[in-house]
């Protein structure tokens, strides 16, 4: 695994909001919920993590950006680095006692996403991956699929929930890659579909009304694994337009022709 003294802090604080969360997870019935939208729920565990989270990387470089998705963003002294981070990626599934949940944390330097953590506490996986250093699980090193044949491969997405207005889109798309594909599995954690992917175990994921938190470590893990990271729109910003679509090299072009010719 590589080991820069920042993927090690984002590690240790990953390692130590996982261990709050899990404590959290097997109380679930007890936690304090409110909803800040429709279907778009927040709990005691997801702000606690976040705080765990802010104490240890803002503790370790205090000079760099913040932005997380509860409490929102902190300029850095240094304008150049900013920490972006979901504490609890997957909270309905969490609610829920679903054990498919993560925090994600990426670094961002000048723009680009040059590190990224995506951790399942509850499974113990541990995703990392530095630009130019490869994607690691553990301690193996992580390769997308090389399945080519798209009536071999599974995809993952989310569908909007709460009546949101890309829901139409995301029907339409499962209208013309379910009958394409082995399969659509859509787990409710966008963060570790990306992390998926990246480890090769779906070909491919997309997914419409995401945050910059849901994604940004999925961006360098997927890519470092040898995966294509896109938004759906090919003149889409890809951090901030809020959707992405990813997968192996090898469907990618027929994967994309499906999902982009709506
Ligand atoms: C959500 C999850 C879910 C996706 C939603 C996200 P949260 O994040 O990633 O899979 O479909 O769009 O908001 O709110 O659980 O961090
Ligand atoms: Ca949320
Ligand atoms: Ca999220
Ligand atoms: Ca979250």
């Amino acid at each position: 695994m590589p080991g820069s003294a920042n993927l090690n802090i984002m590690v240790k604080a990953a390692r130590k909001a996982g261990r709050s969360l899990v404590k959290d997870f097997r109380e679930v019935e007890n936690l304090q919920v409110s909803m800040k939208g429709a279907g778009d729920f927040v709990s005691r565990a997801d702000i606690a993590a976040e705080a765990i989270l802010k104490d240890e990387l803002l503790g370790a470089r205090p000079n760099y950006g913040w932005l997380a998705e509860e409490g929102g963003g902190i300029d850095g002294v240094d304008p150049t680095r900013r920490w972006i981070v979901d504490p609890l990626d997957g909270t309905t599934n969490f609610l829920h006692g679903l054990p498919h949940w993560a925090i994600s944390i990426a670094l961002e330097f000048k723009g680009q996403i040059v590190s990224g953590v995506i951790y399942d506490a509850a499974k113990d996986e541990m995703f990392v991956a530095e630009k130019g250093e490869g994607a690691w699980l553990n301690d193996t090193r992580l390769r997308v699929s090389g399945r080519s044949r798209m009536i071999e491969s599974i995809f993952a997405t989310g569908v909007p929930f709460g009546g949101r207005a890309d829901l139409p889109d995301t029907l339409k798309d499962l209208g013309r890659l379910m009958p394409a594909c082995a399969g659509v599995r859509r787990w409710g954690a966008a963060a570790l579909d990306m992390a998926y992917v990246a480890a090769g175990r779906y070909e491919g994921f997309w997914e419409r009304g995401l945050n910059v938190w849901d994604i940004a470590a999925g961006v360098v893990i997927v890519r470092e694994a040898g995966g294509f990271v896109q938004p759906i729109d090919p003149e889409g910003d890809l951090l901030d337009g809020g959707e992405v679509l990813c997968s192996n090299g090898a469907i990618f072009d027929q994967f994309t022709k499906v999902i982009r010719n709506g």
